[in-house]
């Protein structure tokens, strides 16, 4: 598996662990004030992040490009720092919309450069007996 998908995977099962923590504390305190933050830790941290991996383990060779790895780390940052910021502001700590805000943008950006990653050029295949790949 490419060096980036395995970042990715690694990445990706933390913000599970840590969402589903969140929604288990949603669950047993009976308060559901940051289900957003539990939904986007999910969703943007657990499933989107192995959705990306998932889609550089298919493309070796596009996971090898510095952009891929540039991509990951803008990505994580963003998500990195939205979740505990948007889990803060939903607990009532308003000076975190900014942060809130600026982290999204981060997030954003992440996805932009990933659709320029997809729509790049370079047929990039799996190793196969009939579809080797060749270094
Ligand atoms: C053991 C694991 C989990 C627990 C205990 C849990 C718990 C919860 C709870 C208590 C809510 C609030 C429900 C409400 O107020 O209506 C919620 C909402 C939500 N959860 Fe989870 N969750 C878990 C895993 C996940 C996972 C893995 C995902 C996504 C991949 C996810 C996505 C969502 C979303 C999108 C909502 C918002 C639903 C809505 O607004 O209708 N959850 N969860």
């Amino acid at each position: 598996m490419p060096r980036v998908s395995k970042l990715y995977f690694k990445t990706a099962i933390i913000f599970l662990i840590v969402g589903i923590g969140m929604g288990l504390n949603m669950a047993i305190s009976q308060d559901h004030s940051v289900i957003g933050a539990h939904a986007h830790c999910n969703l943007l941290g657990w499933v989107t992040m192995a959705i990306f991996g998932g889609y550089h383990a298919l493309n070796p060779r596009k996971a090898e490009r510095r952009i891929a790895f540039i991509q990951y780390y803008i990505y994580t940052a963003g998500v990195t720092l939205m979740v505990p910021a948007l889990y803060l502001m939903l607990l009532g700590n308003m000076a975190m919309e900014p942060i809130v805000a600026a982290a999204s943008l981060i997030t954003f950006a992440g996805v932009l450069i990933f659709a320029f990653i997809i729509f790049s050029g370079e047929d990039v295949s799996v190793a196969s007996p009939r579809n080797p790949v060749v270094n």
